[in-house]
């Protein structure tokens, strides 16, 4: 059978965050309900003149880069933080990178999930063209409403896979166990900028659905719990996927082994959700952040979207998947970011967005190569800063 699975992977995320310290102080709170009780250290801002579109295009960036263009011809957009009901953003993306013309675009939703559903298509699409690629991007920004019980655990961030008959990352199993059911854990309607949410039931499903999932995976015949070297799980908080991995080794009735699961937060913790990414992201701190070699080790990941669909599937790290990390750019993105103050904080969320066709100018403030330079008569001005 044709392996097929991920070629390389790489992230990005905002050049803002506000420290979650700084938010625990101004809402008078123990700081450690959110470094300790939530897991969380961070909160990636993105600025006016970046957006979905501009995070995932500066995630693809080093993949085009070092691997080229040549054989894709499909990019899968998964969001859930959509900047058009009709137009695929990896259409703006498409051309940004400057992809062959010949190529496919489609966006995909449903919730946190969307990405793990584009991974497992694109996998059976190179199975099927194994001279194909696929790039799958899962790019979003997590935002809550100002002093709600979900407002710690914004972000924003994106994350670029080239899926691929030459998976020189890891290789993505065959097997894998879903569940889904219709629940109202967390939504966002049409007409909201922030969703809607249930909080503590959100937990709950979330929990419920990885059981179910892993259950199917067994029944179908996926591996043992023990046959893992590694686990990761789509990412609201970090300590969500504590309980998770709690959880998961209690089903198993297996002795519980955090470090299993950490090395996957670390990179987390400091984004904050990125809804679709999440769990990709987490996927990429495990490989950067494991102390010893994963060659030829399994990883378990379960991928959750509310509302709810779970999919709990399994990756194998291929042989000297090392040198095709990014990891000391991974590292320098995260490293060199501002803190805001409060103040700048609420300024940014309360930016103003686009509501008729009134021109929108954005101040040059974005880091990378790309952003968002104005909105004029209903439509989206990306530029290239390098062009
Ligand atoms: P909360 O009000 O912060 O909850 O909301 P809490 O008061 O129960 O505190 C949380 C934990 O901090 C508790 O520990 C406290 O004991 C602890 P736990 O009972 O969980 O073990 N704590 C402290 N620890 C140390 N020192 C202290 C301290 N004080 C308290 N001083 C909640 C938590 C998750 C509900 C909230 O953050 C929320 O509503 N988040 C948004 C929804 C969410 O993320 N749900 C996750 C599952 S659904 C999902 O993952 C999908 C999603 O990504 C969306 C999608 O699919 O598109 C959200």
């Amino acid at each position: 059978m044709i392996k097929t699975g991920i070629e390389a992977m790489s992230f990005y995320t905002p050049h803002r965050y506000i420290s979650l310290a700084t938010l625990a102080e101004q809402q008078g709170i123990d700081p450690e309900k959110f470094s300790r009780g939530i897991g969380q250290d961070k909160i990636a801002l993105p600025g006016q003149d970046e957006d979905i579109v501009t995070m995932a295009a500066e995630a693809a960036r080093p993949l085009i880069d070092r691997y080229g263009t040549d054989g894709i011809d499909t990019v899968m957009f998964a969001t859930e933080t959509g900047i058009d009901q009709s137009k695929a953003a990896g259409i703006y993306v498409h051309r940004l990178l400057g992809l062959n013309a010949n190529c496919r675009n489609v966006e995909l939703k449903q919730a946190c999930y969307s990405a793990t559903a584009a991974l497992q298509m694109a996998c059976s699409y190179v199975a099927r063209r194994p001279d194909r690629k696929v790039l799958v991007i899962a790019s979003d920004v997590a935002r809550y409403d100002r002093d709600s019980s979900g407002e710690a655990t914004q972000g924003a961030g994106a994350v670029a896979m080239l899926v691929s008959a030459d998976p020189k990352l890891l290789e993505v199993g065959v097997v894998s166990g879903v569940f889904s059911e219709d629940i109202m854990d967390f939504w966002r309607p049409n007409h909201r900028r922030t969703p809607l949410f249930d909080g503590k039931f959100s937990t709950l499903r979330y929990l419920n659905a990885m059981l179910e999932a892993w259950r199917d995976y067994e029944a179908n015949g996926g591996k043992s719990y023990a046959e893992f070297s590694r686990f990761c799980y789509h990412l609201p908080f970090s300590r969500m996927g504590e309980k998770a991995h709690r959880h998961l080794a209690k089903s198993a009735k297996a002795d519980l082994d955090m470090s299993l699961a950490l090395p996957g937060m670390e990179y987390n913790r400091v984004v904050g959700n990125s809804y679709t990414a999440s769990i990709y992201l987490a996927l990429i701190s495990t490989l950067e952040n494991a102390e010893e070699d994963l060659s030829g080790k399994s990883i378990g990941l379960f991928s959750y979207g509310s509302g709810a669909t779970g999919e709990f599937f399994d990756a194998t790290v291929v042989e000297g998947y090392q040198a095709h990390l990014f990891k000391q750019l991974h590292q320098t993105i995260l490293e060199e970011r501002m803190a805001v103050s409060y103040e700048d904080y609420v300024e940014l969320w309360g930016a103003p967005v686009a509501q008729d066709g009134e021109e929108l100018i954005f101040a040059d403030e974005a880091r990378g190569r790309y952003r968002l330079a104005s909105i004029n008569d209903h439509k989206r001005i990306y530029v290239d800063k390098h062009a």
